[in-house]
Formats: structure tokens, C-alpha cells, sequence
């Protein structure tokens, strides 16, 4: 069942809260008053990040003999971007509001008013007519017919390469990792000697001059991708399309741990593919604000190798010496934003429960992979030895895992503390650790404690931590 919008905003708002709190992600350059839809992210937000990226890179690169790791540049010869079409249609449709200068990226209004796909196929003309038909107001200022008309906006940062301005060329900050992957297929087919079917995978920042950039993380203007390229022969795109949406759904729900009923394959129609796709799939989470997409998946066919070869000149086919024959491969993408996909991760883990005493404890129930800090150590007093015992015990942990070290405040707090940042662990020393060498640990989740002997800590943990 929906949920009431000011419950959705609610729940958007309180993991917006959680995460300033909590040091997850903070508002971008901050002190200067910030700049709008920047985001920072905290000592505990980097570790859930890197640990997301972790886990895709051991699923997509190390578990598989089939793909093969890359870093390219985030600047690359403006060619790449002609030969891929972003020049010429990376656009989205735009307009302003004459009155309070409010700027509107127009199918997303649309679609805000009219649901999925209302502006699908329309031209830029009939965008405009259609808005000033049905009469719409502008949602800033309330006016109505002060609209522009829609015109087309590339979304594409450019920037100056090259010290003097004479000299200068103009180039772009990448919009997606991708094409540095397809113009380097030829440098990994070479070095790696792979047969096809193989993929290619890059983690890395993209840029976008996003129009309407909201939702907190959700759409920004800096974000990483994590896309892999799996180049295949002509004619089995489609079964490697079917077989990659399932192995992406698979790693989020098994790997990552999110809740199967967040999550939906949703296919593009055949009016809202693009020109070169011949399937595509988005993996969409339900988010506070809706179902949004978190995961594409597109089967890309030839387009972007054909593309880059005939601009570049070089040959970029592929050459099956069994088979005697050379072909440019077909490639299916499942790309991946991960500043999204952390945002899921979120939203799946938040929960306010209502104790006794109408007591609110707030808790992010982490995958223990995707957790910041695994496990925290507390003195119950930060004398009589305690603090020493505690601090070895720690010292202890750390080559194993990311272990935080509390002596401050209350024990309840202390608790309370890390169930907001999500550590599925924590373990106090007291008076009878001196005595009897044993540790109360308590379960994050349940909220369970028991007393265990230190020296069966380790192995404790190695048991239910991976
Ligand atoms: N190479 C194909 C490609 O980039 P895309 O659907 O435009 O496809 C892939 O982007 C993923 O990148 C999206 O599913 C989304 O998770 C993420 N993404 C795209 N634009 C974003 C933005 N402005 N902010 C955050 N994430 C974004």
C-alpha cells in the first residue's frame, strides 16, 4: 500500500537527519554556506561506500573469469563523445518559468503530473503545447502560462584542457564511465587474449549538469558509476541480457542484503529504448519519494564500437580464430549509480522502533558486509582498568575488522549511538571481565547480550561477521 507523500518526506527527511548525524553524508562546502546538491560523504558513509564497491568488485571482477578490471580517465579526447552521440542528443528537454526564473526539466514534470511515460515521444513543440493546454502552474512561483517554451539542454560539464587559453581545447567531464571502457577494448583484447564472450568493468565518478537535481542523493550533479561492459557474439545478446538482470538482482538481494519487495525489474517499452538499444531494463528500488531506478541494465548492441571505429579509424573487431571469422561484438551494460544504490541501502536498514516507555530507538540494520564498523568496544567505566582492558581488547580486533573504541557517556547511549550508525556489534568490559576474563556482547538487532570469554571473541565474530 502507498504511503501517505508527508509520511514518504517524513522518512526521506529522517534519513537525511541520520546521515548529517551519524557522519554518512554531509551538505557540500558547508561553512560557505554551501552549494546546492553537493554532498559530502563522512567517516562512516566512505566505509559503507568502499565496502559497496568492495563487494561489486569481488562479484563482477574477482569471482568471474570472464571480466576484467579498468580505470580510465574521467577526461577523454572530445572525439569520444561525438563518436558516442552525447554531443548531439545528451540533451534533456528544458524550461523556465518567465517569472521567478524557476528551471524545469520538462518530462519529469510531466511525468510528476501525468505518471510514467507521459512525456515519451513528444516533441519539443508538442511538450510545450501540452503544458500550456492543460493550463499547469509553475511550482515555484504559482503562475500560470509564464512558461518558455522547451528547448533541448546538453547535459554534458565542459571544461578547458591545456594551460593557455589560445591553446586550449574544449573538452567534457565524463557523463558515464562507459565509453572509456569501449575505447579501450582493443587494449584489454589485446593484453588478455580473452575469447568472447568477456566484460570489461570500471568503477568511477560521472558528471551531469542534471536540470532538476533532487531527491537528496538520488540525482546529483557528481556521482560514481560502477558499469561493466560484456562484449558477446551478435545473435546471444539476448539470453547474456536475461542472464545479467538476474546476476544484478541476485547481488543485490544476496550479496548487498536489500529486501526482495524493494525491488523491481521494470522493461522499457519499445517507444522508450533508445536508438541503439535493442532491450533495456531499469532495476528499480521503492524509495521514500517512489519506485526510481537504481540499475541499468541495456543491451547496446554494436552501436558504440561501430561508432568508435569509424571515428577513430581504427579496427576494433574482434577476431574468433577458431571460428575464422571477425565481427564487432554486441555488448550488454548493466550500470549501476552507487551514490543510488547507498541511498537504498539506507533507506532499506532505517527503522524507528517504539520501545517500552514509548522510548524511540532509531537503528540501521546493515548488512554486516555493507556495515561502516563492525564491532564496538566500551569500558563500562573509563577507570580501574577497564579502559586499559578495553583498549587491548580492541587492539586485539583491529587487524580484523573496523572497530570503534567508546569510553564516553552512558553504556545506553553508547548503544544507541552505534545502532545509528548501524555496528552489528558491541562489547562491553566490567568489573567481572577482571575477574572471570569474560565480555558482554550485545546484538544489534535483536538487542540480545551474553557473556562470552574473551577468548572465544575472535572466533565469535569470525562466525557471523564475513
Ligand atoms: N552507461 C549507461 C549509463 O550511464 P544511465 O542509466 O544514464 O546509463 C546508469 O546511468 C546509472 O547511473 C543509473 O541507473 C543511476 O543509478 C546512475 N545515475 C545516472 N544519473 C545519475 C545522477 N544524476 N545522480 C546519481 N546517479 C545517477
Amino acid at each position: 500500500m502507498a504511503q501517505p507523500k508527508e509520511k514518504e518526506e517524513q522518512s526521506l527527511k529522517s534519513i537525511v537527519a541520520v546521515s548529517k548525524r551519524r557522519g554518512f553524508v554531509f551538505p557540500g562546502s558547508e561553512i560557505y554556506g554551501g552549494l546546492s546538491n553537493t554532498f559530502d560523504y563522512g567517516p562512516n558513509g566512505v566505509e559503507v561506500l568502499n565496502n559497496l564497491k568492495r563487494l561489486w568488485w569481488e562479484y563482477f571482477v574477482h569471482r568471474r573469469d570472464d571480466i576484467l578490471g579498468l580505470d580510465s580517465s574521467i577526461l577523454l579526447h572530445p572525439r569520444v563523445w561525438e563518436a558516442s552521440g552525447h554531443v548531439s542528443n545528451f540533451n534533456d528537454p528544458l524550461m523556465d518559468c518567465k517569472k521567478c526564473k524557476t528551471r524545469l526539466r520538462v518530462d519529469k514534470f510531466l511525468e510528476d503530473k501525468e505518471g510514467d511515460g507521459a512525456a515519451t515521444g513528444k516533441s519539443l513543440e508538442e511538450l510545450t503545447n501540452h503544458i500550456k493546454e492543460k493550463g499547469y502552474a509553475c511550482p515555484s512561483c504559482g503562475s500560470v502560462g509564464t512558461f518558455t517554451e522547451a528547448r533541448q539542454f546538453n547535459l554534458m560539464f565542459k571544461t578547458a584542457h591545456g594551460a593557455s587559453e589560445e591553446g586550449a581545447m574544449d573538452i567534457y567531464l565524463r557523463p558515464e564511465t562507459a565509453q572509456g571502457i569501449f575505447i579501450n577494448f582493443k587494449n584489454v583484447n589485446q593484453i588478455s587474449r580473452k575469447k568472447i564472450p568477456f566484460g570489461i568493468a570500471q568503477i568511477g565518478k560521472s558528471f551531469r549538469n542534471e536540470i532538476m537535481a533532487r531527491q537528496f542523493i538520488f540525482r546529483t550533479r557528481e556521482f560514481e558509476q560502477m558499469e561493466m561492459e560484456f562484449f558477446c557474439e551478435p545473435g546471444t545478446q539476448k539470453e547474456w541480457f536475461k542472464y545479467w538482470v538476474d546476476y544484478c538482482m541476485n547481488w543485490l538481494t544476496n550479496v548487498v542484503g536489500l529486501k526482495a519487495e524493494n525491488l523491481r525489474v521494470r522493461e522499457h517499452a519499445k517507444e522508450e529504448l533508445s536508438f541503439y538499444s535493442d532491450s533495456t531494463s531499469d532495476i528499480e528500488y521503492k524509495y521514500p519519494f517512489g519506485w526510481g531506478e537504481l540499475w541499468g541494465v541495456a543491451s547496446r548492441t554494436d552501436y558504440d564500437l561501430t561508432q568508435h571505429e569509424s571515428f577513430s579509424s581504427e579496427d576494433l573487431k574482434y577476431h574468433d580464430l577458431e571460428a575464422k571469422k571477425k565481427y564487432l561484438p554486441y555488448v550488454v551494460e548493466p550500470a549501476l549509480g552507487l551514490n543510488r544504490l547507498f541511498l537504498a541501502v539506507m533507506c532499506d536498514a532505517y527503522e524507528e522502533q517504539t520501545l517500552e516507555k514509548e522510548d524511540i530507538r532509531t537503528v540501521l540494520h546493515f548488512g554486516k558486509r555493507v556495515a561502516p564498523m563492525k564491532v564496538a568496544i566500551f569500558p563500562l567505566m573509563k577507570k580501574d582498568g577497564l579502559d586499559a582492558k578495553a583498549k587491548e581488547i580492541y587492539q586485539d580486533l583491529l587487524p580484523h575488522w573496523y572497530v570503534d573504541y567508546d569510553e564516553s557517556g552512558a553504556i545506553g547511549k553508547r548503544y544507541r549511538r552505534h545502532d545509528e550508525i548501524g555496528t552489528p556489534f558491541c562489547v562491553t568490559v566490567d568489573y567481572d571481565t577482571l575477574q572471570d576474563g569474560t565480555v558482554t556482547i550485545r546484538e544489534r538487532d535483536s538487542m540480545k547480550q551474553e557473556r562470552i570469554a574473551i577468548t572465544s571473541l575472535k572466533s565469535y565474530l569470525f562466525e557471523r561477521i564475513l
